[in-house]
């Protein structure tokens, strides 16, 4: 059995099952089409995450794109829970949500959760403000528009999310918290009360700008529990319920059972590793699809479909055409494992180099709300 909560995610997952245990609907080829429509309007093709499946639910995404197409002022939120160095899982969404913003050409607002991370881990309060900073330049590294992307740091901007949390807080009872992330008694008041802070981004704006304004919210479907609890509250606060779009998890190094890619496995590949760290990283823990000699796996070639380095590249790779000739490469034998490895490690590296040189020229006070 799986486990899936917003601070634990292990285990086999089956996607399917959890678009109707959590009440999501499917990413259909209508609405791909319609999106398609825009991103061409800006000279762009439907992103990769989107043609192959992996932001594959949603939630009233297409009454969202209905207020857009109207005209309406909406805008996107997402998220960064700061307790370590940012890694290719965080990377994927947030890369994903540039492209939405570079398309719809929208507000993003960016929440980093310290108070979370404070409540949840076992770090002190000045570690996580030192990862607050760090985590930031990577966001702001991903190229989001400066114009059009505002920070909150809970703790720092308690004085604007404070008021709107409790107003939050006190239409969710102890037992709706339980039963959405299964906590125990032994939880902390803290962490009882923390899911009324991540739901305030997805209605901030509307009392900032005084207009109720439509939300939608990138994420991975582990944050889910949080946004169903958000979405009947925030309505009955006079607000709209927030839409969403979900991806499922890159797989951990070693493998799809591993559950996500988590920096508490220790296996994660950072944004801030050498290409020798990638490269020995790749070579030693990514879980081969191959056989255990080149024998055999020319004669009987590769599983792509278990293969680490295969399913990473389909978040990476954009090259439709290179993808399917690498899957049949792979199954037939022709490409070796270590071959396999290579192109990923290569891929890898590029991306890191170029969002290394962009996090050096990062400054985080162009993007802090200021209110
Ligand atoms: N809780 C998230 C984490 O631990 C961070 C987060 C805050 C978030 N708000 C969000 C993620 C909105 C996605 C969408 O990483």
């Amino acid at each position: 059995m799986a486990t899936i909560t917003p601070w634990e995610v292990k285990g086999n997952i089956d996607y399917d099952k959890m678009i109707k245990e959590f009440g999501l609907k499917k990413i259909d080829p209508e609405l791909l089409t319609r999106i398609e429509k825009i991103a061409q309007k800006k000279g762009k093709k439907l992103h990769r995450l989107l043609r192959r499946q992996l932001f594959y639910a949603h939630r009233e995404l297409k009454w969202f794109l209905d207020e857009y197409e109207k005209g309406n002022k909406v805008f996107m939120y997402t998220g960064c829970g700061p307790s370590g160095p940012i890694h290719l899982g965080h990377y994927m969404i947030w890369e994903f949500t540039k492209y939405l913003q570079d398309i719809l050409d929208i507000e993003l607002w960016f929440q980093f959760t310290d108070d979370e991370k404070f409540l949840f881990k076992n770090q002190t309060y000045e570690e996580i403000q030192k990862w607050t900073k760090e985590n930031m330049l990577d966001v702001i590294a991903i190229g989001y528009n400066p114009k059009k992307t505002f920070f909150l740091q809970d703790t720092k901007h308690a004085n604007l999310m404070y008021p709107e949390a409790i107003k939050v807080a006190k239409k969710i009872t102890f037992s709706t918290v339980k039963g959405a992330f299964g906590f125990t008694n032994d939880k902390s008041i803290g962490e009882i009360f923390f899911t009324a802070m991540q739901a305030v981004p997805a209605f901030l704006p509307s009392v900032i700008n005084n207009k109720k304004m439509p939300c939608l919210i990138p994420h991975a479907i582990d944050q889910d529990p949080h946004f169903r609890i958000t979405r009947d509250v925030i309505e009955k606060l006079g607000h709209h319920k927030p839409a969403s779009i979900q991806s499922k998890f890159m797989p951990g190094l070693s493998g799809m059972e591993d559950g996500k890619q988590s920096s508490s496995s220790g296996k994660a590949i950072y944004m801030s590793d050498t290409p020798k760290e990638v490269k020995k990283k790749i070579n030693k823990y990514a879980f081969s699809g191959g056989k255990d000699t080149v024998e055999e796996h020319r004669k009987l070639g590769g599983n792509p479909d278990v293969d680490v380095s295969y399913q990473w590249l389909l978040f990476f790779e954009d090259d439709d055409e290179k993808i399917k000739q690498i899957y049949a490469d792979y199954k037939s034998g022709k490409i070796l494992s270590g071959e396999l490895k290579a192109i990923l490690i290569e891929t890898v590296n590029k991306i890191l180099k170029e969002h290394q040189e962009r996090r050096a020229k990062a400054n985080s006070e162009e993007f802090i709300y200021k209110n």
